[in-house]
């Protein structure tokens, strides 16, 4: 999409969110050049232990996932869906290129910068690996996949939580729209567990997760003219443990209104009202069975940290 279709969605997003009840924003706009970097830093946290729990996965069952991957020793394209800096999967990447398997790496992410820095990055650690960066949205991207080798599709970090579960049928009943019989995908899933430990996850001393929802109220100030002042809003995580379901608000700290000169409004905010940021949504088994069924995948083969904190999960198309 060009940066002016961007901006028209961008737009109509922001209007259609804060004129809702009760007023809600969309993550996916977190991820401008800042709100990745600062993503970048929210991964290195220790409270943040989703990062840890999928490298180790990859780390210790890199043969058993690339035995599964390989299937029929045909060349495959590895297509990776928000790839950000690519750290977990690199641990792959090296498995596969020491195993000299026959297969091309295609990073997707909506940051320019992400893209070209992990690209050079990857060439700099791992010289003989085959990459080709692709910037933009992956909604769209998808529609463009249908080449000529097998694809095996990573959508990792458990990114898939960040949709609404009737968001996330959609999004798969898509991809499987778009792959082929012998096309494989491979999800990162966070598990349910201790209340504490999800709640210490998007509500860290350091304030990481504040600023990167804050990021994108500045975003609004510089790409549409907004005037929020961020220091007006507060972050607040709450997790319901019966759903799973982790939500980020910005809170108003005070009743105030704010214009946004490119939408031509004005905004009401309550003190105390809280606008929807994002929902990171934890799963169990029964779960994700019932998500690989319903958007018409079968599960191939799962794979758990120690702590049984994530799991991966690789899936084909149901026949
Ligand atoms: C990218 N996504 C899976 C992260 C999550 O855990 O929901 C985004 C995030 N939000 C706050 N911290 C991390």
């Amino acid at each position: 999409m060009n940066q002016q279709g961007f901006h028209s969605e961008f737009s109509a997003d922001t209007l259609k969110g804060l004129s809702a009840k009760p007023k809600y924003l969309l993550s996916k706009y977190f991820y401008n050049d800042i709100g990745s970097r600062i993503f970048q830093d929210i991964m290195q946290m220790p409270e943040y232990y989703l990062t840890d729990c999928e490298l180790e996965v990859f780390t210790s069952r890199h043969n058993e996932i690339l035995s599964a991957f390989k299937a029929d020793n045909k060349a495959f394209e590895l297509i990776e869906l928000g790839a950000g800096d690519g750290l977990k999967t690199k641990v792959l990447l090296s498995s596969l290129v020491h195993q000299k398997i026959d297969f091309k790496y295609i990073p997707i992410d909506i940051s320019k910068q992400a893209v070209a820095d992990l690209v050079q990055d990857l060439k700099k650690q791992i010289p003989d690996l085959p990459v080709e960066g692709i910037v933009g949205d992956y909604f769209n991207l998808i529609k463009k996949l249908n080449g000529q080798y097998r694809k095996i599709i990573l959508f990792l970090g458990s990114n898939i939580g960040n949709f609404e579960w009737k968001e996330s049928i959609r999004f798969l009943q898509h991809l499987r729209s778009v792959i082929n019989i012998d096309d494989m995908v491979f999800i990162g899933f966070d598990l349910k567990k201790d209340p504490e430990l999800i709640l210490k996850a998007y509500n860290d001393p350091s304030g990481h997760t504040a600023a990167f929802n804050l990021n994108l109220l500045k975003r609004i100030n510089d790409e549409l003219g907004g005037h929020f002042d961020l220091l007006n809003f507060m972050h607040e995580e709450v997790y319901d443990e019966h759903t799973g379901t982790a939500r980020s608000y910005l809170m108003s700290r005070k009743k105030q209104s704010v214009s946004i000169e490119k939408l031509g409004k004005v905004f009401e905010f309550e003190a105390g009202e809280k606008i929807l940021m994002e929902i990171s949504q934890k799963y169990d088994l029964e779960l994700i069975h019932e998500l690989a069924e319903k958007s018409g995948f079968q599960i191939v083969r799962n794979f758990m940290d120690s702590r049984q904190y994530f799991m991966n999960s690789l899936w084909k198309l149901k026949r």
